[in-house]
């Protein structure tokens, strides 16, 4: 990528180059034909990605905004229970309890969620339920089934923060009950940061809060992009959805399935280096709870900086993640979003080897080689 730094974080990504180049164009009308058949379009194929066949509304704002819309919306005065075990989670049970009542179901971040404590909270009139199936700051992919099947038992909305699944790896909202999914533009579908897109299901509709924001109010987005054609309420990011729309198109060209065993893949072979290295990965996973497809998190071992490894990688102009909050300076993180495929792959593991290395510690074994036999299946 010469002079650019290759983004191995867990969003932004690197984008396609059409994708960018879609944002350099002449300001259109947001109240047009072009603008809505861009709406249209996004839309349409994020359907299938969604994996709903319920309204999508794109708002101008990034991932947090289509949090507070879903709950802003459709909890407010209600009972949360909030499922937490990383950051987002509890942001996102912050979020519940500034317009509603949040009860937070914590686990350790990385461990298994609470499940029982699910249950009660349900049993004691839960009316809303919220969940991060791709909880990044812990790098673990939640059970959003069964949690979905949870919700629906006790006849509670299901918010599903999708933000960092969604496009890279399978989603179903609908089979999962999840009455709102939101996804985040500068994760998996490698598009600019700035766009959230929520999908709202008719139970949702039925339920909706009396009082809503009024920016992020998701009735006034659906009656905008009801209209013929597609609008927004508020004058829109026009050009992060002209990228949206074009990013979307990738996805489209590349197949989602296709797309899904391409992050599948990546991730394998990131967890494959960690494993020779004799890395511990961060989530504590068991038969519902998997390490994340689209982010790898590792413990550093005792005696090792976090300033040693990324900033070394930085030099080399690979930038990945450290931990957040409470994980800060424990944990590094490898994100493989959007267009991540082998060669960045392969740059990145030889990058972390090469920085252990630098740094004086002898790592177990051979990373890179371990995530080349991966790579090469
Ligand atoms: C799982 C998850 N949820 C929510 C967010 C917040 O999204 P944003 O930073 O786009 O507001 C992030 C951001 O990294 C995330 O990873």
């Amino acid at each position: 990528m010469y002079n650019e730094t290759l983004l191995m974080m867990p969003g932004p990504v690197p984008m396609p180059e059409s994708v960018r180049n879609s944002m350099t164009k002449q300001a259109i009308n947001h109240r047009s034909k072009e603008f809505g058949a861009c709406y249209a379009d996004i839309v349409r194929i994020l359907k299938p990605v969604f994996g709903t066949t319920n309204d999508i509304l794109v708002l101008s704002g990034s991932g947090t905004a289509g949090q507070e819309a879903a709950i802003g919306s459709f909890a407010k005065g209600k009972k949360v229970a909030a499922l937490v075990n990383g950051k987002f989670g509890e942001r996102l049970g912050q979020i519940a309890d500034i317009y509603g009542e949040a009860v937070m179901i914590e686990s350790e971040w990385g461990h298994p969620l609470n499940l029982e404590g699910l249950k009660e909270a349900l049993e004691n009139g839960a009316e809303v339920v919220t969940l991060v199936h791709n909880e990044t700051s812990a790098a673990i992919l939640n059970p959003a089934e069964e949690v979905g099947k949870l919700a629906r038992k006790h006849d509670a909305l299901f918010v599903l923060d999708a933000i960092t699944s969604i496009g890279g790896d399978v989603v179903e909202a609908d089979k999962w009950g999840a009455d709102i999914a939101i996804v985040g533009s500068q994760k998996c579908l490698a598009a600019p940061a700035g766009l959230a897109a929520v999908s709202v299901s008719q139970r949702a509709w039925d339920r909706l809060s009396e009082k809503r924001p009024l920016y992020l109010d998701l009735q006034k987005a659906k009656k905008s992009a009801d209209g013929n054609p597609m609008e927004t309420p508020t004058t829109p990011a026009v050009p992060l959805f002209l990228a949206l729309r074009e990013a979307c198109k990738h996805i489209e060209a590349e197949g989602l399935e296709n797309r899904i065993a391409r992050h599948h893949k990546m991730s394998a072979a990131v967890r494959a280096a960690g494993s020779a290295w004799g890395l511990s990965l961060v989530p504590q996973v068991d038969a519902l709870h998997k390490p994340s497809n689209t982010v790898t998190g590792f413990f550093y071992p005792a005696g090792v900086d976090d300033s040693q490894i990324r900033g070394a990688c930085k030099k080399m102009g690979i930038e990945f993640a450290g931990g957040q909050d409470r994980m800060k300076g424990k944990i590094f993180r490898i994100g493989n979003m959007g267009i991540i495929d082998t060669p960045e792959i392969l740059a990145t593991v030889a990058a972390v080897q090469m920085s252990f290395k630098k740094a004086g510690y002898k790592l177990e074994g051979d990373g890179l080689t371990a995530a080349v036999e991966v790579l090469s299946a």
